[in-house]
């Protein structure tokens, strides 16, 4: 039975390669609209993990608002150190003074997006999803370029 057992092998080989393609193909472009059925429907981002030295609401600096969460996705939080791996996906919630959520701003780490910033896709949204900015906005980049060496990511810190 040693070959029904080879075979049986080779399905589940084939079945992990495919599931993981179509993992992949699943992920959005660097496109706001996709992005945003993205972490809403496909993967909801309130199911994600947050960083293990940033967990839940926590005070926060302007621009952002008062108080903050930031959900990362398995492929952000699985990497390790810098740079993060690609389809590395960071969502932050912003809520003023009265903890009233205000913003949605994400980073989207996009295969030759952007290489000379980290290769990050940006946006922020309003609660109901209008994404204004989007892309490569100058003070989204400049601003987060003072953790650079950290690949742009201030709240959590890569070993
Ligand atoms: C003036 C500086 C500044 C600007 C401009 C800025 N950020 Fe940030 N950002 C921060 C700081 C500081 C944090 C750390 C959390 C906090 O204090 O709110 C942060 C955190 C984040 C995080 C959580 C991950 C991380 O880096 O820690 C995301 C996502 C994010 N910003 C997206 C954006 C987007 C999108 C824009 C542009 C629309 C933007 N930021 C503009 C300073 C800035």
């Amino acid at each position: 039975m040693a070959h029904g057992k080879k075979i049986t092998g080779f399905v589940i080989f084939c079945l992990t390669i495919f599931m993981a393609a179509t993992a992949m193909a699943k992920m959005p472009g660097p496109d706001p609209k996709e992005l945003w059925e993205h972490i809403t429907k496909t993967s909801p981002y309130t199911q994600w993990k947050f960083w293990d030295d940033h967990k839940g609401m926590l005070e926060g600096d302007e621009p952002h608002g008062s108080f903050h969460k930031v959900y990362v996705n398995d492929i952000a939080y699985g990497s390790s150190s810098v740079p993060l791996e690609y389809g590395a996906i960071e969502v932050k919630e912003n809520y003023n003074k009265k903890e009233k959520l205000m913003a949605i701003t994400v980073m989207y780490k996009v295969k030759g997006y952007n290489p000379e910033a980290g290769d990050w896709f940006w946006v922020r949204y309003s609660p109901k999803g209008k994404a204004k900015p989007y892309g490569k906005p100058k003070g989204c980049v400049n601003c987060h370029s003072g953790a650079a060496d950290n690949d742009f990511v201030f709240v959590h810190e890569f070993k």
